[in-house]
């Protein structure tokens, strides 16, 4: 009896996780807005302080659209982004922050030109 009773609350459990849908679209936003918009803008064209300051590309941009790759892009956002000659940090790494679903999320966010 114990037994069934565990294995019915280990079921419902199960089926409750499978069925929470992993990242809803306003989730994505409300993320991207909390972690993102400071630097890259709503509208992802980084045309923000720190964006100015930092010369953040405009996610936007046909030709920077045209490198876009979403492996890279996670990686990017998981790790963070380095100057390769100074070290110097352009983008923060999230991995710490951020599961790697809501990361995806957000890369498929911004790939979709934040809609
Ligand atoms: C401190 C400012 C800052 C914050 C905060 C920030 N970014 Fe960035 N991001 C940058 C800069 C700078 C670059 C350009 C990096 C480079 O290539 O030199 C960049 C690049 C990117 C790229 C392109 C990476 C690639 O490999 O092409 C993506 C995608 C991205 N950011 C998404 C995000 C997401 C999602 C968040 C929020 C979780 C975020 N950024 C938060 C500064 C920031």
């Amino acid at each position: 009896m114990r037994t069934r009773v565990m294995t019915a609350v280990v079921t419902a459990a199960a089926v409750a996780f499978v069925c929470t849908p992993v990242a809803r679209a306003e989730d994505v936003k409300e993320t991207f807005t909390k972690n993102c918009t400071m630097c890259h803008g709503a509208d992802l064209k980084g045309q923000t302080k720190v964006g100015q300051l930092r010369k953040i590309p405009d996610l936007t941009a046909a030709d920077v659209r045209a490198k876009f790759d979403r492996s890279r892009m996670i990686k990017s956002v998981t790790e963070g982004v380095k100057d390769e000659d100074t070290g110097k940090e352009h983008m923060r790494a999230f991995g710490a922050k951020l599961s790697g679903a809501e990361i995806a999320a957000l890369v498929d966010y911004v790939i979709s030109g934040a809609k």
